[in-house]
């Protein structure tokens, strides 16, 4: 499994031992300093590599391969298109490459919504037309395309296009949407829309993500490889305004303003059915209502500073500026040899 110590992998690293799974993480490492909580579960053993160094030998007699390990937002792209190209596509494509031909069979690739780019509010499934606005969006979109063209009888691809997630994770990210008002609602008892948060999003947590996965591995060559599907559910697809409010509802003495129209209504609703078709056994468990009352607990219970909100261990574009910053990457996010493991 690949970016195990990530916001995803640190919830679904333990979810797949505990499923009987062994389990080996890949990860290097960029936001290990963020560890918001102590989550009691048990984490495979990890090896501090960058996916672009792995060998073939890396890769030899594992079933599956879990691939997390990418700069995982859209600022993160738009700091540097051609690093996201270089990190998100070739080093996905190059990964997916070393495990066909170790003999990996099932290969599940972590793409995401925001392939279907903006719309006007309209229904997208899996056979709509992609429409990415992103660099980071772009790379979703040219890493399906390429991983699609390595399938043969053995190996099986899988594209599974999560939608936003949500919910606590030992290396929390405040960079996306819940978790981020979640934050906000409790540092500062206020969440202000600067606008009238009209756009849709599709949301899932994160644990409902973990099983998305647990059943893709779980399943029949045939109802999967070469497959992509949204992971989330119709039911969670919400205007930002929505979100907000469910937030504001969960964190009492919360205010909640809603600012003007910006006029800027590009967004888009998703279809989940056809996992669920496909993988009976899924289905989402978690509503942003329950999300929302999670995340008050655990603030609670740690004490959630402000500084531990606003700074960059859980904001990914901000630790990796940092990192870039104080010279412990190199330009192209490899450890200079002062900071290597
Ligand atoms: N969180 C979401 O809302 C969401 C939604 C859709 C898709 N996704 C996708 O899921 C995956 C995981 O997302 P996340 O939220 O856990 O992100 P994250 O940034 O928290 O975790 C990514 C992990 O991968 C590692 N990593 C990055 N580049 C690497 C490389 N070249 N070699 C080795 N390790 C590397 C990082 O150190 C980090 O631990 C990403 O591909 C992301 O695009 C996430």
């Amino acid at each position: 499994m690949t970016g195990c110590d990530g916001y995803i992998g640190s919830r679904l690293a333990p979810r797949l031992l505990s499923e009987g799974h062994d389990v080996v993480g890949i990860d290097a490492g960029f936001y290990r300093s963020g560890w918001l909580y102590e989550p009691g579960t048990a984490h495979p053993k990890v090896r501090s590599l960058d996916v672009r160094e792995l060998r073939p030998a890396d890769l030899m007699g594992f079933d599956a391969v879990v691939h997390l390990a990418e700069l995982s937002n859209d600022p993160l792209g738009q700091l540097d298109p051609d690093l996201t190209e270089r990190v998100n596509h070739r080093g996905s494509v190059g990964l997916a490459k070393l495990a066909r031909d170790a003999g990996v069979s099932r290969f599940v690739y972590a793409s995401s919504c925001s392939v279907y780019g903006a719309g006007t509010g309209d229904w997208k499934d899996e056979t709509s037309p992609t429409d990415p606005r992103t660099a980071y969006a772009h790379c979703k979109v040219a890493v399906e395309r390429d991983v699609r063209q390595l399938m043969d009888e053995r190996f099986a691809p899988v594209f599974l296009r999560n939608a936003t997630a949500y919910g606590p994770s030992p290396r929390m990210r405040f960079d996306i949407v819940l978790n981020n008002l979640a934050g906000l609602a409790w540092t500062r008892r206020e969440i202000a829309l600067s606008s009238d948060g009209s756009p849709w999003r599709p949301l899932v947590h994160v644990e409902d993500i973990a099983s998305a996965v647990v059943q893709v591995l779980k399943a029949d060559r045939q109802a999967v490889a070469g497959e992509t599907f949204n992971v989330g559910s119709d039911e969670q697809n919400f205007q930002v305004r929505e979100i907000a409010h469910a937030v504001s509802e969960a964190f009492p003495g919360c205010r909640l303003t809603v600012g003007p129209s910006n006029g800027d209504d590009r967004s888009y609703r998703v279809r989940f059915e056809k996992i669920t078709r496909h993988l009976p056994e899924f289905r989402c468990a978690w509503t942003i209502e329950r999300g929302a009352a999670e995340l008050r607990s655990l603030f609670e219970r740690i004490g959630l500073t402000s500084e531990q909100f606003l700074g960059r261990h859980h904001t990914r574009l901000l630790q990796l500026r940092h990192l870039l910053e104080t010279g412990q990457v190199g330009p192209d996010l490899f450890w200079t040899a002062a900071h290597s493991a």
